[in-house]
């Protein structure tokens, strides 16, 4: 997101309001030459109306050869022709007057154009080339540990250099920031108003970071937020995420809402979460036989039994002969599960050698191809281990069940 050179904070709070919530500010061209260096894929700078014109067009001169792909968008009390000449000599893209807000957000949202169009196929082009890969953990049964499962898994592939980013399509009622003890500035519902321009420049800043070395996009605090986050938004950001890390993870809500049918026209690899009791066991047939009316493949579900070792008269072979699946994953039941994540810290980051975590790695291991892969070197980038696939053709679940 843009960043906005101003020293008065009156200011900088009318300019954010059209640059966006992800705007930095900064006070002098100083700071704004560290920022810019620790950003290489800012798409635009704006400068005050205090910045010196000749400082402000020297330091155009320079991006327009350094960096051509970050616009530079000068804002003006007055607009006259030697502040123009000035701007177009020094290769400024905009001029704008800083009381019109509307052009001011017009010249952000054509630097980013310009910003996508410059930046190769990565940036311009997020239908075509590598992606990484999309698992939904799903189950119809709420607390069957959906979420304990998403968030350890992620810390699981984490672990093995690989870029994870969780995000929280328990819209409602999410709990991946708090079972991360995460206390974050932006969510999801940030994104709304983002389209139809949304890309990954849009999106980092809503992002949270966690010691573990996994991104978060989590879910609003206000339940009733949800109703403003269109479907449609749903597949735009997975799309954006999944060209940008080598697997994004989506946990749910435990049902078929709008927006989860979203996450499932992105998935890879569903992970249906089943627990040893019988509604759960219903709820999850049900829940396969509404994938099947879907189209959804079967050959992209895996069925996960968590508490697989709980004493309560049904077995693992009742369970796949229920539901006419193999389990690919058999969690066992631990206090420390719950232990851990009211501790802070997943039982996966606290203990990797516990069972519950073992099991979760093997998961990890299995779905995320790793024991074919090399093992990471140490402080290796992650990139060079990142698992290379081609786009699934879209689906579109949510158009089928509306036919
Ligand atoms: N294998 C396990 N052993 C013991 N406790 C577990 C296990 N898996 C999950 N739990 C606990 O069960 C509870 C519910 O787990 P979790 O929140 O992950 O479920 P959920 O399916 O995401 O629930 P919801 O549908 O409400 O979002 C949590 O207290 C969690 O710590
Ligand atoms: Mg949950």
């Amino acid at each position: 997101m843009p960043i906005i050179v101003e020293g008065a904070a009156t200011n900088a709070e009318l300019f954010t309001s059209v640059t966006g919530p992800g705007s930095e500010v900064v006070a002098t061209l100083e700071e704004l030459k560290r920022t810019l260096s620790e950003k290489p894929d800012e798409f635009a700078v704006v400068l005050g109306p205090g910045v010196d014109i000749d400082a402000a067009a020297a330091l155009a001169d320079t991006l327009r050869v350094t960096r051509p792909a970050t616009s530079v968008i000068l804002l003006r009390r007055r607009v006259d022709t030697s502040v123009l000449a000035e701007a177009l000599r020094s290769g400024m893209r905009e001029v704008v007057e800083e009381r019109d807000l509307a052009a001011l957000g017009e010249a952000v949202k054509r630097a980013r154009q310009v910003h996508r169009a410059l930046s190769g196929p990565g940036a311009a082009a997020p239908a075509e080339g590598p992606v990484g890969k999309l698992i939904t953990v799903f189950s119809p049964k709420g607390g069957v540990g959906k979420t304990t499962l998403a968030v350890n898994l992620g810390i699981a592939l984490s672990a093995h250099e690989r870029r994870v980013c969780l995000v929280d399509l328990d819209l409602g009622f999410g709990d991946i920031a708090i079972t991360l003890q995460m206390f974050p500035a932006r969510t999801i519902a940030d994104a709304v108003g983002l389209e139809p321009d949304l890309d990954f420049a849009a999106l980092e800043p809503l992002l949270t970071p966690h010691r573990n070395g996994i991104s978060a996009l989590v879910a609003p605090v206000q339940p009733d937020a949800k109703d403003s986050i269109p479907a449609s938004l749903i597949s735009k950001i997975l799309v954006v995420l999944k060209r940008h890390f080598d697997f994004v993870i989506v946990d749910t809500s435990p049902a078929f809402d709008e927006h989860v049918l979203q996450a499932f026209d992105e998935t890879d690899d569903l992970l249906l979460v089943a627990t040893l009791d019988v509604p759960t066991l219903k709820n999850v047939k049900i829940a396969a036989e509404t994938l099947d009316l879907l189209n959804f493949p079967r050959a992209r579900r895996r069925l996960v039994l968590n508490r697989a070792d709980d004493k309560v008269g049904l077995t693992a072979e009742k369970v796949e002969s229920t539901l006419d699946m193999h389990i690919q994953a058999s969690i066992p039941t631990s206090h420390e599960v719950a232990n851990a994540t009211n501790s802070g810290e997943p039982i996966m980051a606290s203990n990797p050698r516990h069972p519950v975590s073992l099991s979760v790695e093997a998961l990890a291991r299995t779905i995320g191809g790793l024991d074919a892969s090399p093992a990471p070197a140490p402080g290796g980038s992650h990139a060079e281990h990142a698992p290379r696939r081609i786009a699934a053709p879209k689906r579109g679940l949510l158009r089928r069940v509306a036919k």
